[in-house]
């Protein structure tokens, strides 16, 4: 596994820790503190000479190496505004560094916080960072001329329990990196499964998963169709986690476990085809969650369903035009094969609403690409049916800076996907809304009075982002931390 998956702590003094680096911050007024000025004094005044030629500009997500007598590497990360100081500069930091100890060939690092990161949160920030910011997914490489992976960490001040809570989520995201960068003959539904077992068995969680024939016999119409095109074997998976008295609701999530999407009979254009092996990213969050679930064992009750297969062509594909009966018993007309998402989706929240009390769902699903349109790779765009809880969702987001904006859900749009043979049809309007319309088809499975809200992180699951704890043109892992925070695990 190319990523740090423990950290060091250290309450003492730095100099003490053996580490081939050491990371110091500075705000951008460029004003030295007593422990800048430790660090400074260790490498014979380099970081004043740096200073002094004006390579360090202090700002948030800025990290500079430089080196001082005898070889003696220190890393400045910038800080921002002083008085201002935010976990997310902190979380830059941690993933600048690591950047910068895989790319100089650096084994350890020790990174100071800064005496004024009073908070828990920086420190859990502080953590994240450096562990995302360590990942790089190499399991395919057998040929790279240099592979570097730094080994050790050590955080100096802080807070030790943040800082393992930090590392834990991180871990949860780098998992779920893993899965989600795999390719769609190697993240088969099946592989979906064996992870989800896994964590099950590290977690205390009972893992269900159905076959073909299982959920077919079901009533899961929806799925059944999709899957009708692919001769890999699809799967229905469900994660239980009881942490907390059996009578307290559950709080559910719903990842779309779309393993790879050709379209199919209504298929995609060859041009970044390849790209939709990332469309199990839904799945990844759910994994990802309850892996850092499994390790932080809350007292609660949290349920992770994963409806999971192909969407292929072909003669046993379902077709344009055909009409689905999703679990719920709800009609469903097909007019566009590649609007799979949310049939499969349709018969994990009809499921999930008829089987367990949830206090609420939420799903996550690489849904349109409308989404990209409206949002670019910025933030996930979000919709749903209870005010408290996307205002729950919005509260985590400022905390965790994982990005979302709410879409509205009137009854104009679920007037739009309304069918005239059937209940509902799986596209909306022609050329609008496309997001919206996706909410809209889904609310029609969730169980009356259920609160719920529907993530549609098409343009965030993976990466186009210059951020140091992301890897550009991979996956993120984005909202794991966000859902973590709001779950209050
Ligand atoms: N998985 C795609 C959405 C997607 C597209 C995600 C591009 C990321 C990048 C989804 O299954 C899909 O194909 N959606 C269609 C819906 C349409 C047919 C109503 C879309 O967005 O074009
Ligand atoms: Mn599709
Ligand atoms: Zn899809």
């Amino acid at each position: 596994m190319a990523h740090l998956s423990q950290l060091k702590h250290s309450s003492g003094d730095w100099r003490k820790i053996k580490s081939d680096a050491v990371a110091v911050g500075i705000y951008d007024d460029l004003k030295l503190t007593r422990q800048f000025q430790g660090v400074n004094r260790e490498l014979g005044r380099g970081l004043s000479n740096a200073l002094a030629a004006n390579l360090i500009k202090g700002k948030a997500g800025e990290v500079k190496t430089v080196v001082g007598k005898k070889g003696a590497i220190a890393f400045v990360f910038g800080m921002g505004k002083r008085g201002k100081l935010n976990a997310e500069a902190l979380r830059k930091a941690g993933g600048g560094v690591s950047k910068a100890c895989n790319a100089n060939k650096i084994d350890s690092v020790s990174f100071l916080m800064p005496v004024d990161a009073k908070e828990n949160y920086h420190s859990q920030a502080a953590a994240e960072g450096l562990v995302l910011g360590s990942y790089q997914f190499n399991e395919f490489k057998t040929t790279d001329d240099d592979p570097f992976d730094m080994i050790g960490a050590t955080i100096i001040g802080g807070n030790k329990k943040a800082v393992v809570k930090g590392t834990i989520i991180a871990n949860g995201v780098c998992l779920a990196r893993n899965v989600e960068n795999r390719p769609g003959n190697v993240a088969t539904p099946t592989h979906l499964a064996e992870n989800a077992k896994e964590i099950g068995k590290s977690g205390g969680m009972k893992v269900t998963v159905f076959d073909r024939e299982k959920f077919t016999k079901m009533g899961m119409g929806a799925l059944a169709g999709v899957a009708s095109g692919t001769e890999v074997p699809p799967k229905f998976i469900i994660m239980e986690y009881m942490g907390g008295p059996k009578k307290q609701k559950p709080k559910v999530l719903v990842g779309k476990g779309l393993t790879f999407d050709s379209g199919g009979i209504s298929i995609k254009p060859s041009a970044k085809m390849d790209e939709m092996k990332y469309d199990m990213c839904g799945s990844g969050v759910v994994l990802g969650v309850m892996k850092a679930v499994a390790e932080l064992k809350p007292k609660m009750n949290i349920i992770g369903i994963i409806p999971s297969t192909e969407n292929m062509s072909g003669d046993k594909a379902y077709r344009p035009g055909d009409v689905l009966t999703a679990y719920n018993g709800k009609t469903i007309e097909v007019l566009n094969t590649d609007a799979e998402g949310r049939l499969i989706l349709a018969d994990a929240l009809s499921y999930a609403s008829k089987y367990y009390d949830p206090e609420y769902m939420i799903d996550f699903a690489t849904l349109t690409g409308a989404v990209v349109v409206a949002l670019g790779h910025v933030a996930t765009g979000i919709m749903g049916t209870d005010v408290s809880l996307i205002n729950a969702i919005k509260s985590s987001s400022k905390t965790t800076a994982e990005k979302v904006w709410e879409f509205p859900l009137w009854d104009e749009y679920l007037e739009q996907v309304k069918s005239k043979i059937a209940d509902v049809k799986n596209v909306g309007a022609p050329m609008q809304a496309g997001s919206i319309a996706g909410g809209a088809f889904l609310e029609a499975f969730v169980g009356e009075d259920i609160p719920w809200c529907h993530f549609d992180i098409a343009g965030t699951a993976w990466g186009d982002r210059d951020l140091s704890y992301h890897n550009k043109g991979s996956a993120t892992g984005e909202v794991i931390r966000l859902v973590v925070d709001l779950m209050g695990v």
